[in-house]
């Protein structure tokens, strides 16, 4: 089995979840990408948001309706990869450049659910932390948080500037704390336990479903 083989296993068994007639949060990623595909297979009417223009591209072009995250105040369910997730459940995301709208996405659904290959299993977490930042005072802040390089990317979609934080994680926590609390930071790709429902993991072609502190 490749990467590729457990990405779609992972997916194949999330898009099972959704309901019809259910609000649908769609992450962004290469793991996504076979969700979006699981999706249109399965051929599930629901109400979809995307968390980046490129995964509401991809799923309009597979025939997924998608509508503009403004009207709804809601999620039933939230499906997204992710980088890097610990044994206690917290999760490093946004390789992708989309973790502002993702914990956007993440944390208004009842459910959120995690879909990864096994490579995505980590002892501890580790550099880099993808961020978000403010262009206004981008001098300041990178200043005030240390060890941060600049993606070589153009803006987000919410105009902010993409980067990475290469210092130490040591406890997720105390650095989600920091990061958080730092005006500069729009955004930052720890994901904490209580956010996440479900990890679902595929590793080779078993599929092992882990319950965390998220809701439900
Ligand atoms: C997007 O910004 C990210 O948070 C992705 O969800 C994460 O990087 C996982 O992506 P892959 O599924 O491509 O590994």
């Amino acid at each position: 089995m490749s990467i590729d083989d457990e990405k779609r296993l992972a997916a194949e068994a999330a898009a099972a979840l959704i309901q019809s007639g259910t609000r649908v949060g769609l992450g962004t990623g290469t793991t996504v990408a076979f969700l979006l595909e699981a999706i249109a297979r399965r051929g599930v009417v629901a109400r979809f948001v995307a968390t980046s223009p490129e995964t509401a591209d991809a799923a309009r072009s597979l025939g997924i309706v998608v509508e503009p995250f403004d009207t709804l105040d809601q999620l039933d369910l939230a499906i997204d990869g992710a980088d890097q997730i610990a044994p206690d459940g917290w999760l490093v995301k946004g390789r992708g450049g989309a973790h502002l709208r993702e914990k956007i996405v993440a944390a208004s659904a009842t459910r959120f659910v995690i879909i990864a290959d096994s490579s995505k299993r980590v002892a501890s977490l580790h550099a880099p932390v993808p961020l978000e930042l403010r262009a206004f005072g981008l001098r300041a802040t990178l200043r005030e948080l240390g060890d941060v390089t600049l993606r070589d990317v153009g803006p987000s979609p919410d105009g902010g500037v993409l980067a990475d934080y290469y210092g130490d994680v040591g406890d997720p926590r105390e650095l989600a704390e920091r990061l958080a609390s730092t005006p500069g930071v729009s955004a930052h790709g720890l994901f904490a336990p209580e956010l996440v429902s479900e990890v679902i993991v595929a590793t080779g072609k078993t599929v092992s479903s882990t319950t965390l502190g998220g809701p439900r």
